[in-house]
């Protein structure tokens, strides 16, 4: 990591909020501050930095980042979520007040559907300032956690460290596993010491997965074929219930769920569905106006900053903070109903 104490170039066609919000005084009244865990605002920024085609461009290395460099998070959150330093947060994981009946039960559109969310330990740094040592007691704790669930979160705990190169790859393709080098994460030294303490639990249907310590020291995943959304969140909830009676979580009134990039903050959750709308996406400004209506964010077919195959898009909520985990699901699901509907007028004509 690099720790310049000078304030950074940005090319002129940069778009990130770090470029927006960095001005030379913002740098020149944080460049000096530190966090308990000794995070500096270069840290902090070095993503970004050497990626200048972030849409973010930030990280935090702990809780306290969020306020020691507040002059910096602060309106790069208001801008990315809407949520101003004064709102708080509010959860809600419960099922019961999700509306998603099944909106393609005859599986033609929605190929698959999926909800994650990021947890991170309380009283510890998050991944881009934690040390190898904490690292790996992460990894030690959350699979012991894990490794006791019963029932059908029952499963295993399989280390990177020593994966042959033929499972870790069958595991990305079939969208279970996280990527090894990112360049964001490798510059926000979230990839240091790679690839130990890292590591995939899930149960044998793969329905129920946790990633450990990459972006998020915890990435807990509910998903399955088909559109059937509630039983993905109920399985989700059911499990960070679980996993919470062991583990306590990082959690403030004002940010939520604590996460090491801001877009994450809050409900950390990101639902989505593989969808199939090869009518709908050719005409783009059509379908971008869709999704932008009911705020979500429109990947690839192989997650973030990948391209779509075969008109399947995946489409997921964008704002996660100051709305609750079952506004973030009903964000999806009302959308998924729009595009669905639009895609068959489309098929019709
Ligand atoms: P994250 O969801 O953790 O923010 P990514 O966008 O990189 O990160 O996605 C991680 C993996 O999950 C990728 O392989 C992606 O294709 C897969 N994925 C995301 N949504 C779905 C879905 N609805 N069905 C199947 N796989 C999915
Ligand atoms: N740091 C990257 C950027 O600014 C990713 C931001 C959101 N995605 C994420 N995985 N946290 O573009």
């Amino acid at each position: 990591m690099s720790d310049t104490n000078e304030y950074p170039h940005f090319p002129s066609d940069c778009k990130s909020l770090l470029s927006k919000y960095l001005t030379k005084e913002v740098y020149t009244q944080l460049k000096d501050k530190t966090t308990p865990s000794g995070f500096t605002l270069d840290e902090a920024i070095a993503s970004g930095v050497q990626n200048s085609d972030s849409g973010i461009g930030v990280y935090a290395g702990d809780i306290e980042s969020y306020t020691t460099f507040s002059a910096l998070f602060d309106p790069i959150i208001e801008e990315y979520h809407g949520f101003s330093k004064t709102d708080s947060h509010i959860s809600n994981l419960n099922p019961n007040d999700l509306k998603a009946p099944n909106p393609d039960p005859e599986n033609k559109y929605i190929v698959s559907t999926r909800i994650r969310v990021g947890r991170n330990i309380a009283n510890l740094p998050l991944g881009p300032a934690i040390s190898n040592e904490q690292r790996d007691n992460v990894e030690n704790q959350v699979s012991q956690a894990l490794n006791a669930l019963e029932g059908s979160l029952k499963g295993k705990y399989y280390p990177l460290d020593g994966m042959s190169e033929e499972i870790s790859q069958k595991l990305i393709s079939d969208h279970f596993l996280f990527k090894a080098g990112d360049r964001f994460l490798e510059a926000a030294g979230l990839n240091r010491n790679w690839p130990k303490g890292r590591g995939i639990y899930h149960n044998d249907e793969k329905t129920f997965l946790v990633w450990v310590n990459e972006e998020d020291q915890l990435r807990i995943i509910s998903m399955q074929k088909g559109g059937d959304i509630k039983e993905v969140f109920q399985r989700l909830t059911d499990a960070i219930s679980k996993i919470e009676e062991k583990i306590e979580f990082s959690y403030s009134e004002h940010l939520g769920y604590i996460t090491s990039c801001p877009t994450n903050l809050g409900t950390a959750m990101r639902a989505s569905v593989h969808i199939k709308v090869p009518n709908l996406s050719k005409d783009y400004t059509r379908f971008e106006e869709i999704t932008n209506k009911y705020h979500l964010q429109i990947r690839g077919i192989n997650g973030e900053h990948s391209q779509s195959v075969g008109g399947i898009y995946d489409i997921s909520n964008k704002r996660r903070l100051g709305v609750t985990e079952v506004q973030c699901v009903q964000d999806m699901y009302d959308g998924v109903v729009q595009l669905i509907k639009r895609e068959k007028e489309l098929e019709a004509k």
